[in-house]
């Protein structure tokens, strides 16, 4: 085959086959498809699209680039969830120790932080000691032992995918649909999972902007998923507002801490429930339970245990960083909250530190939001709105004034 042709077939406009698609991507990951090559075919697929059929071969092409966990016969129901990115979005955290509780599997492979939506490697990272990156067989033996690890993707888990998302990065091809869902399901595909809930965002803090988007996106994924025999289900959630009342690494662990015994905002319990009925066996009832009586949040000890953290942390999660700076947001205004935007407050938090730009660029833990008002409460002029935590006092107040600018009130 002949890799210029094949550019210009999807170019073109015309449909690849399997084989086509099959040869790019692996000749793609040897390096004898070289960055140039592989870059202007994104390029023709970002314009052309892909048929449902190509982008399935896409993804098992990818897929196929490397290993996937192969489970052992007497295994439980192996389960996961996807998020396409928020603002504020800590589910995770609760998630994969409360859907351990009933005995299934969570090999959670999750991603760091771009653009303005944090990446739970990096929340994951405020707890000290610990380590995302478990190799394969580490994985396996944790979650043999506690039904649960929340690993990084390793070199071998689609490295195709590793070598094209850096490519997409730069060269303004990562916004391509039959891309991101090739990019998705070819690392939840290579945790060999039985059912997986995919929680697809849309609205001002999301990737996606209009629900239209976003149900393009979540229905090819889930007709991705179910045709390589994942039980595939979406929900679909607005982030016009921020998950929970905190945004920042370490806010948002300590918001998921309180979720996970049996407190925390309420939306993000009802969205923790929500995606977690979707892949288990136990009832609403049952699974809310876990969070109450501290069965989730002890399965959680025994994860950050298991990946070299201190569980002691957890019970003293709000001392363990502190921004040099921690201000207090006054309320412009009295009256009600009818919009505290994802966007703006993502970006804030940003710039503050608690994101990157580019995937190697360090985060700071300790900055960020808390406290943060919800759509429909009401507040009273001057008194506490939220709270800024910065590493200095000019940085806070920045941070506050974009907050501010995101905030309305009437
Ligand atoms: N997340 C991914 O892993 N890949 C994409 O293409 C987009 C989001």
């Amino acid at each position: 085959m002949h890799a210029p042709s094949i550019i210009e077939r999807k170019r073109d406009g015309k449909e690849l086959d399997e084989s086509e698609i099959r040869f790019f991507v692996r000749a793609f990951t040897l390096g004898d498809v070289p960055d140039y090559q592989m870059s202007a075919f994104a390029m023709a697929v970002y314009f052309r699209g892909m048929s449902p059929g190509e982008t399935v071969a896409l993804t098992l092409a990818m897929l196929d680039s490397g290993v996937r966990f192969t489970w052992p016969e007497s295994a439980p129901r192996v389960v996961d969830k996807h998020s396409t990115g928020g603002v504020g979005d800590k589910v995770s955290l609760v998630l994969a120790p409360l859907l351990a509780c009933d005995g299934s599997w969570v090999p959670m492979i999750s991603g760091r932080g771009l653009g303005i939506t944090g990446g739970t490697l990096d929340k994951l990272e405020s707890i000290p000691g610990f380590r995302v990156g478990l190799s394969m067989e580490e994985a396996l033996a944790q979650i043999e032992r506690i039904g649960v690890a929340m690993m990084g993707q390793t070199s071998s888990i689609c490295p195709a995918d590793r070598k094209l998302y850096a490519l997409r990065d730069v060269t303004a091809t990562v916004p391509s649909r039959p891309l991101i869902v090739a990019s998705i399901l070819s690392k939840k595909l290579a945790e060999s999972l039985d059912d997986l809930v995919l929680d697809v965002k849309y609205g001002s803090g999301a990737f996606m902007k209009t629900r239209e988007e976003a149900v393009l996106l979540g229905e090819a994924m889930r007709e991705v998923g179910n045709s390589m025999g994942v039980v595939t289900r979406v929900l679909y959630h607005a982030m016009d507002e921020p998950t929970g009342r905190a945004v920042g690494n370490a806010l948002e662990v300590a918001e998921a801490i309180a979720c996970l015994q049996g407190g925390g905002p309420e939306d993000l319990r009802n969205l923790v429930l929500d995606l977690a009925l979707e892949v288990s066996r136990s009832e609403r009832k049952q699974l809310a339970e876990y969070l109450d009586d501290g069965t989730a949040l002890l399965r959680f000890r025994e994860l950050v245990e298991a990946q070299g953290g201190d569980a002691t942390a957890i019970d003293r999660f709000d001392e363990v960083h502190v921004a040099p700076v921690i201000r207090e947001i006054p309320a412009p205004m009295s009256g009600v909250v009818t919009r505290v935007d994802a966007e703006t407050v993502g970006r804030a938090a940003n710039g503050l530190g608690a994101g990157r730009s580019r995937a190697e660029d360090p985060v700071d833990h300790a900055v960020g939001f808390d406290c943060l008002p919800k759509v429909g409460e009401e507040v009273v002029a001057g008194e506490t709105l939220a709270r800024v935590h910065a590493r200095s006092t000019k940085e806070a107040s920045e941070a506050m004034e974009r907050f501010l600018a995101g905030l309305s009130v009437e």
